[in-house]
């Protein structure tokens, strides 16, 4: 017997042309530890394990860790002792620390619930098409992170007069030449009171997937903020220059024609997320009953407040006010809902819109930027409605 869920998977999956973990399409494999507890997901690269989660789990406001979007740029360490790991803290400070995993939990703890985008979520809907992994919706998950505020850290090293950014490097077992997976944030950032070094994430210690035994939570920013496996907290007297900062991760100051080539100095370095709804369900393509149509999405915006959410169910002419989930956070995405009445059988397309506090709302089109960075035009999917 297969599984409702692994059969819509399969089906998502062939549908996309990725394959999708299940112990039915992946036999042994998917039991292996490289995947472990990751079942369901859509896999977008096994070299260095990227795995995107399937639209049907946007039905939780916070998503459970086994459906949580897994982004690596290398190998996952192979093995990490929380009893051996160390976490430096130096440059620009006066007292440089070495803490063991004991040591950080002295530091009393904070809990943050994030909306985690990567900043390639959406990629593959960029035109004309961007190389990367082909991200569509589900690079993306809220949890509840829990750890020391970086900032206490840094105030028992005491950050110099010229400690302007600091640079956090990661434990990722590095293939070949490539440069390693090391970026900064600004000391401002740093400092927040919601910047944190996590350790567990939905009560429970980080999986290895996920940073164990340490990584850091920058609330609202792009993922790629967040370091995973923490080793080594850097201050620096500016910002870190390596590929992960410059040329990577970085927007276009001008908007730039649609595959044309960027200078990385016409560039500045992504942080925030944007504002951005999703349609989870109905999934493009369905064929529904005409009878009310449950709408349901989530939308988030970074460090700002989604204000509110539309939904358009005639091609974007005419626009309603989605309904919130109770559930809210500062951080966190806010799931919404829609019951619509279609009015006739036939292809309709639905498209959501979402608005934050700031005044900013999805656009139409996104700005093309050659990283496929920051997709977030209005979302939208073609049903089929029969009689
Ligand atoms: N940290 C390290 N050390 N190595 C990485 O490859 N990927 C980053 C970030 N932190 C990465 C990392 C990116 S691009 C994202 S989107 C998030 O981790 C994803 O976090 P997750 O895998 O826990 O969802």
């Amino acid at each position: 017997m297969i599984s409702r869920r692994a059969f819509i998977g399969q089906l998502a999956g062939a549908a996309a042309g990725v394959s999708v973990l299940n112990p039915l399409a992946w036999g042994s494999e998917a039991s292996s530890d490289e995947v472990a507890g990751k079942e369901g997901m859509i896999v977008r690269s096994r070299r260095f394990l990227d795995l995107e989660m399937p639209t049907e789990f946007f039905n939780s406001w916070i998503t459970p860790v086994p459906h949580f979007f897994v982004r690596n740029h290398m190998h996952e360490p192979s093995m990490l002792d929380a009893k051996e790991w160390r976490l430096t803290v130096g440059g620009e400070v006066r007292k440089p620390l070495t803490l063991g995993f004991v040591d950080l939990e002295k530091f009393g703890i904070h809990a943050v619930t994030n909306t985690l985008e990567c900043a390639g979520n959406g990629r593959r809907f960029q035109q004309p098409h961007v190389p990367g992994v082909q991200w569509e919706r589900g690079a993306v998950g809220t949890a509840r992170f829990i750890g020391p505020r970086l900032r206490d850290l840094l105030e028992v090293a005491g950050v110099e007069t010229n400690g302007k950014h600091v640079m956090f490097r990661g434990l990722d077992e590095i293939p070949g030449k490539v440069p390693a997976f090391v970026r900064s944030i600004p000391i401002e950032k740093a400092m927040d009171a919601d910047t944190l070094i996590a350790t567990r994430m939905n009560g429970a210690l980080l999986t290895r997937h996920h940073g164990f035994p340490a990584r850091t939570l920058v609330p609202g920013w792009i993922g790629a903020a967040s370091c995973k496996w923490l080793t080594e907290i850097k201050v620096l007297d500016k910002e870190f220059e390596g590929n992960f900062m410059k040329p990577g991760y970085r927007m276009p100051k001008q908007p730039i024609l649609a595959g044309g080539e960027l200078n990385p100095d016409d560039t500045y370095p992504i942080t925030a997320l944007g504002v951005k709804s999703i349609i989870a369900t109905p999934i493009e393509g369905s064929s529904l009953k005409l009878r009310a149509i449950q709408i349901h999405g989530a939308a988030w915006a970074g460090e700002g407040k989604v204000a509110h959410v539309e939904v358009s169910t005639d091609s974007g002419a005419t626009w309603r006010l989605a309904s919130f989930g109770a559930q809210q956070s500062r951080y966190a995405w806010r799931l919404w809902d829609y019951v619509w009445k279609a009015p006739s059988a036939g292809i309709h397309t639905i498209m959501s819109r979402a608005t934050d506090d700031r005044g900013r709302t999805q656009p139409q089109t996104t700005a093309w930027n050659p990283g496929g960075y920051l997709y977030n035009a209005i979302d939208q999917v073609t049903i089929h409605v029969v009689a």
